[in-house]
């Protein structure tokens, strides 16, 4: 039988991150080895010429499940039909920025973004944003996309999961794929609260075989929620190709569902639960199913957990209100 193609649209398409990720969407990665695809490149007017570059390398790779390529720097036509929009291009922060210089910039893309995809996108629209501040601009554009149901708007905080894996694994020795039920609570910034009290390693407790809270607090926690910044130092660049891959395992996961005894970590508009106020984008531990997503519900939060989750979600608070206050949401 033969599938109709899933239109996928990604902005930013010429940059860092786009090239490490569009050549692993159109060889099925991103929905399934079944899935045909049909992208559509969004890009500033300055990045169009590069993005028909990458295009005709994706022509030369000949992916069989590769329908077509449109490039465009007009919203409305790269959003028209979407079935999944990863909203990668915005606004890096320059010497001297101020967070509301940030937050202002990134709004002038994520509103009129969020508008295009309320009036062009297909009614199964799903929406992962990566660019950054990734919560609050996620924010900005559900906030302009009132046709939309909230929850297809989703922040990436699965970049954060898998390096929290991967510091556990490194710690106790565990293979990675041993390790399940790890959460990233809040905002995808150094406030973010890489969480192993509920993980499990080979089906024992994580923090149980850890028994370390120095390490956590001193060790852990800072090299999870610092390591966007170590990258950049290290490779003089953010990280691009574990940004691609995590939004990569991000739709998948949320499409295809997350695997029985384990759950994932994404940035989903908050119902109130574990006291995160209504509408808030923050990261939460979810199980996924059939293309939907649910919040893992009846975890019990230590104090240790309970302070650095407050913290992250105030921080999200704090952006929030200050794109309220610039008129963005
Ligand atoms: P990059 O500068 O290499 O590429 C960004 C691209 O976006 C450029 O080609 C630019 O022309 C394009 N762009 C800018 N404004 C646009 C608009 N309005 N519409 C369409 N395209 C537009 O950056 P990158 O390394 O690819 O990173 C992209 C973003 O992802 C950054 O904000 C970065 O901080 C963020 N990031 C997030 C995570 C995460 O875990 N959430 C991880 C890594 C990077
Ligand atoms: C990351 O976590 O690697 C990025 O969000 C860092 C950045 O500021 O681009």
């Amino acid at each position: 039988m033969t599938r109709t193609p899933v239109n996928v649209t990604v902005t930013g398409a010429a940059g860092q991150i786009g090239y490490a990720l569009l050549f692993r969407i159109a060889s099925g990665h991103l929905l399934g080895p079944d899935v045909p695809v049909n992208l559509r490149l969004l890009e500033i007017p300055q990045g169009l010429k590069a993005a028909e570059g990458t295009a005709m390398e994706l022509d030369d790779c000949a992916f069989p499940l590769l329908r077509n390529i449109e490039i465009t720097d007009d919203a409305n036509v790269g959003f028209a039909g979407a079935n999944v929009a990863l909203l990668v291009g915005a606004r890096p922060r320059t010497k001297g920025m101020e967070r509301g210089d940030l937050l202002s910039a990134n709004g002038g893309i994520f509103k009129p973004q969020g508008k295009a995809i309320n009036d062009n996108a297909a009614d199964d629209i799903k929406v992962l944003v990566v660019g950054n501040p990734a919560n609050t601009n996620a924010l900005i554009a559900q906030a302009a996309a009132p046709d939309v149901p909230a929850e297809r708007f989703t922040a990436m905080t699965r970049l954060d999961h898998n390096r929290a894996i991967s510091q556990l694994a490194a710690k106790t020795g565990a293979a990675v794929s041993d390790i399940r039920k790890l959460t990233i609570w809040g905002n995808h910034s150094a406030t973010q609260y890489p969480d192993i009290f509920h993980a499990e390693i080979a089906g024992k407790n994580a923090a149980e075989l850890v028994n370390d809270e120095a390490w956590l607090a001193d060790t852990f926690i800072p090299t999870v929620a610092k390591r966007g910044a170590a990258i950049i130092e290290a490779r003089g660049a953010s990280s691009a190709a574990s940004a691609a891959n995590a939004a990569i395992d991000h739709v998948y996961t949320w499409v295809n569902g997350t695997a029985a005894g384990d759950w994932t970590s994404m940035g989903i508009p908050s119902d109130g639960s574990y006291g995160v106020p209504e509408g808030l984008i923050s990261s939460f531990p979810v199980t996924t199913k059939d293309g939907k997503y649910e919040i893992v519900q009846g975890l019990d939060i230590n104090e240790f957990s309970r302070a650095r989750i407050d913290a992250s979600v105030q921080e999200l608070t704090e952006e929030r209100d200050a794109v309220r206050e610039l008129g963005l949401i």
